[in-house]
């Protein structure tokens, strides 16, 4: 009897999927894959979990992974090239590690050498392209990273055939109206996309902002993808973290924590304070908004119709399901309310004394 039910549930569930779906067995005798192209990209998964992102941990490399994703996606222009030219190719394509000699020196890339440097080993060992590699170690990254969303990843960029142009990556003493123009130019994206997009930097940190203290954190917990980052930003800021004066850095409230002037200015600019105030405690929409942003970043100025979706092959990201908290010893009285709109959502202060950020292993 009990068989009996056991072997119709089995087959009415079998029954079920193969009306939606028809999955075949991959090469390798342990995965399936809806389209037999995503099966390849299995080994590389189980590859850079173990040897780039330390057996899965959400660090350093899974951070820089993630900034990787955007620094190369975003050299591409709707409106002009490098020498004035429209080029419609070029955003996700690879070109910062194909073209490492050319990107890899711009400004704005600063630091990014030691990702490139980290991940050439892993394309040159396995049939991906960079462009490719690139998306797809951000989105399997991020999933070691507790609350991340379980990103789109479409497979088939071809290899890039030139450099991106200096100047597509915003700088954080940028103005909210040249962030904001960049990123319309780069993809259409809007201003609650750009601050959709800015929930990566709650699993960040700046090595090179101020280069006394490697490794200091945007928020007080750089390796969970909770809404911690908006909340922080919104404080009162009160020191720097190290020394003063540097470029693209403001006041943050926590010792060892340090504030990009970007982000201060994003969260506190009318067009944009609303949407950034939304993902404050707000774990789920947080995490779709920044899935949607994503899902156009990773594939700009690439052709859609020849890419297949290998959105299966993510692994689920680890949950998270704590509340966010005003650092200890911080109340309501220390944000500065910037969305005219709505009040700052009502959060309670983490106990005990005031604590400082622990910097991010930098090993
Ligand atoms: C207004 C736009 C942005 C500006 C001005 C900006 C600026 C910066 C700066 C200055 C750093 C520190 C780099 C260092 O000193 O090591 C940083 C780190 C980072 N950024 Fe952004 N960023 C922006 C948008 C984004 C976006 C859209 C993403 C991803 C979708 C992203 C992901 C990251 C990550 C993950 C890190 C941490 C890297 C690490 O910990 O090693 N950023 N960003
Ligand atoms: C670019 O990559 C090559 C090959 O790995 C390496 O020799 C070179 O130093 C890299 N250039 C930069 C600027 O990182
Ligand atoms: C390499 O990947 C491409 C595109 O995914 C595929 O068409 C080709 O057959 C692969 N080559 C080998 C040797 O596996």
């Amino acid at each position: 009897m009990y068989f009996q039910l056991l072997a119709a549930v089995a087959a009415s569930i079998g029954a079920s999927n193969a009306a939606i779906t028809r999955r075949v067995a991959c090469p390798d005798g342990v995965h399936t894959a809806t389209n037999a192209a995503c099966c390849a990209l299995f080994p590389i998964i189980d590859d850079i979990q173990t040897n780039l992102f330390d057996g899965g941990e959400c660090g350093e490399e899974v951070h820089e992974s993630l900034r990787l994703t955007f620094h190369d996606a975003i050299g591409v222009s709707m409106s002009k090239g490098a020498a004035g030219q429209v080029f419609s190719r070029g955003g996700a394509d690879g070109s910062i590690i194909t073209f490492n000699d050319t990107e890899v020196n711009f400004h704005a890339n600063n630091g990014i050498d030691e990702i490139v440097g980290e991940q050439q080993p892993f394309i040159a060992a396995h049939n991906i392209t960079a462009g490719d590699f690139i998306q797809l170690a951000g989105a399997v990254g991020i999933t070691n990273c507790p609350g991340a969303p379980q990103l789109e990843f479409m497979f088939g960029r071809p290899t890039a055939k030139a450099p991106a142009p200096d100047l597509t990556v915003p700088e954080p003493f940028d103005t909210v109206d040249s962030i904001l123009a960049r990123f319309a130019d780069a993809g259409g994206f809007t201003p609650a996309e750009v601050v959709a997009l800015l929930a990566s930097h709650t699993i960040a940190a700046a090595d090179k902002v101020d280069p006394t203290i490697p490794g200091t954190p945007f928020d007080s917990t750089p390796s969970i993808f909770d809404t911690q980052f908006f909340v922080e930003t919104q404080l009162r800021g009160t020191s720097f973290p190290g020394t003063g004066g540097n470029q693209g850095e403001v006041e943050s409230p926590l010792r060892g924590e340090m504030r990009l002037q970007s982000d201060s200015e994003l969260a506190r600019d009318s067009r944009t304070a609303c949407s950034w105030q939304a993902n404050v405690n707000q774990q789920a929409h947080m995490a779709a908004s920044f899935k949607a942003a994503m899902a156009k970043l990773a594939v700009l100025g690439q052709d859609l119709s020849t890419m297949v979706d290998c959105s299966e092959v993510i692994p689920v990201p680890k949950p998270f399901t704590g509340q966010a908290m005003l650092p200890a010893g911080l109340t309501e009285n220390d944000i500065e309310q910037a969305c005219a709109s709505t009040p700052f959502p009502a959060l309670q202060s983490a106990p005990g004394p005031v604590t400082s950020v622990a910097p991010v292993s930098v090993y």
